[in-house]
């Protein structure tokens, strides 16, 4: 990661109607007329001078927060800031982000990234521009998220029949009202005599990802409802013992039904049961956020305070080196395709008194390198899912923050050999650590409500004992 920055060049309704008619057409020239400056403003940001021409309605100056308008179709320079000393980086250019894939992808809108490079000369060139990218590289397979599908998944969601002892469900730890995470540092397990190993994450917009659990362990949700379920610490649950039940509701038969006419998934069976959950969790995209908002043209929908802390977060606190536009997670652009994993070497608690003992991707992988290393999560919705990171040590925004200023686990001196966080201070002062804290609360989307289902459906005999959701 850390040979690659993230430069966002912000611009709003661009052109959103002749975008419309024309989705492939995008009024851009990247070649030749993006150009860069080798100018270091401080100790770790260089700005760089983009020229290009388009169609915008604004651009914001990532290193003053100052935007500035440029209707009409003409050329315009505007100034960002690259992180650190890299010769290397990305540009995004930003159309519009809604919370609909079609809109994500269709007429309304997409991302152009634009790859670039010092040469011999220290100049900036493109290397190359990818038009309408697919940030979510999820390809073909939302084609399954059809409404049949998601209604089937979302009673399984709330159901706790597919518990070894129907007493919990996937929404007994994944709370709608949390972001689907839950309020604890750690879920307790099935037994409730230990907490689980690993605090748990919020289910928005996972359809973007592409690798789950702290670890990555898995590559598909379809793969992640399956380790769930038959996980003795989690649902303890078998898939055929809950078919046996499902196939017992006409309630459920009617609702398979629908999910999969004509299909191979029509029987009532673990790949269905994996299949329709894993379609309801792809529909939970929460992208109408402050930031969201903004970046579609409200620039007033942006605290001046959260428009410095995207500058510093961009810039200076070094963050977008691992935390990717437009999800802030470790999929990587231009082609976000791969999800990165890090070293940060947190601490057991967010007194950083001592290394956090937890092995990560090494247990998975055996390889030392990726001992400690930690899949960088996205950083939307941070509002509901406190406590933060896979161990759920640090209690509130602050907290993370001052860790990453000293310089992580290194700084505190633990023992992280592999540390792939520079280990210097970031500099940051209060009222810097406060501005980054006001533009990562402007990422929560609290305006997309999630419904939960008004009753389970009817199995014969289980009623009383099904809670809604699960009893813990
Ligand atoms: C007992 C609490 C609990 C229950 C019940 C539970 N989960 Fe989780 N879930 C977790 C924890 C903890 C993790 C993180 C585990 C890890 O990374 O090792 C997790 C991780 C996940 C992830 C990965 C998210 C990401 O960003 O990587 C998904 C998706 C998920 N759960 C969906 C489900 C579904 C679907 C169900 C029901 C079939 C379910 N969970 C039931 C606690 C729970
Ligand atoms: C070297 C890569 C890297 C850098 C730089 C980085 N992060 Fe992270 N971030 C991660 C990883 C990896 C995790 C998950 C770590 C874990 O839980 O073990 C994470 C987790 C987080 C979380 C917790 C999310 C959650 O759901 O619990 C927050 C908040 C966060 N980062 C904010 C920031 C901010 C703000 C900055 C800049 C000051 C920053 N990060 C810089 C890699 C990075």
């Amino acid at each position: 990661m850390k040979k690659k920055f993230l430069l966002s060049l912000l611009s709003g309704g661009l052109a959103l109607s002749a975008f419309a008619q024309a989705p492939l057409s995008l009024p851009f020239v990247a070649k030749d007329t993006l150009y860069a400056t080798t100018d270091f403003t401080h100790s770790n940001t260089v700005q760089a001078k983009v020229l290009f021409s388009a169609d915008l309605n604004y651009v914001i100056n990532l290193e003053t927060g100052d935007s500035a308008l440029a209707k009409g179709n003409h050329d315009f320079t505007g100034y960002l800031p690259i992180n650190g000393s890299s010769s290397y980086g990305y540009i995004i250019v930003n159309h519009e982000i809604t919370n609909t894939r079609n809109d994500i992808l269709g007429d309304g809108g997409g991302m152009t990234v634009f790859e670039v490079q010092k040469d011999a000369n220290g100049e900036w060139q493109t290397l190359g521009s990818y038009k309408n990218v697919d940030f979510t590289g999820v390809g073909d397979d939302f084609s399954h998220t059809r409404t049949a599908q998601i209604a089937l998944g979302k009673a399984l969601f709330f159901d706790p029949v597919l518990s070894g002892n129907q007493e919990r469900s996937c929404a007994s730890c994944h709370k709608p009202e949390q972001g689907f995470s839950d309020a604890r540092v750690r879920s307790d397990n099935f037994t409730s005599d230990a907490t689980l190993g690993r605090n748990t994450p919020s289910l928005l917009n996972v359809a973007f990802q592409q690798s789950f659990f702290w670890d990555g362990r898995v590559s598909s949700l379809e793969e992640q409802v399956k380790d769930v379920t038959l996980n003795p610490s989690e649902l303890h649950g078998n898939f055929d013992t809950a078919a046996l039940r499902l196939k017992n509701s006409a309630a459920y038969r009617a609702l398979f039904e629908a999910a999969f006419p004509n299909s191979r998934y029509a029987q009532i069976n673990g790949a269905a049961i994996q299949k329709a959950i894993a379609a309801y969790e792809r529909s939970l995209i929460a992208l109408n956020s402050p930031f969201d908002q903004y970046m579609r043209g409200s620039l007033n929908a942006l605290p001046k305070k959260a428009e410095q802390g995207f500058n510093l977060f961009m810039g200076k606190a070094l963050c977008s080196t691992c935390h990717f536009f437009p999800l802030f997670n470790g999929t990587v652009p231009p082609h976000y395709r791969k999800t990165e994993n890090e070293v940060l070497g947190l601490a057991s608690s967010a007194q950083n008194k001592t290394l956090d003992q937890d092995s990560g991707k090494y247990l998975i992988s055996l390889t030392p390198l990726h001992i400690r290393s930690f899949k960088t999560s996205g950083l939307r919705n941070l509002s509901q899912t406190a406590p933060y990171m896979h161990n759920g040590a640090y209690p509130d925004l602050k907290s993370v923050i001052e860790f990453y200023n000293r310089g992580g686990g290194q700084a505190f001196h633990f023992e992280v050999e592999n540390q792939t966080l520079p280990a210097d201070s970031l500099g940051l002062n209060m009222q810097e650590v406060e501005a980054l804290v006001s533009f990562l609360e402007c990422l929560n989307d609290t305006s997309t409500k999630f419904q939960i289902p008004s009753q389970l459906p009817a199995i014969p005999g289980t009623s009383d004992r099904r809670k809604l959701g699960g009893a813990y």
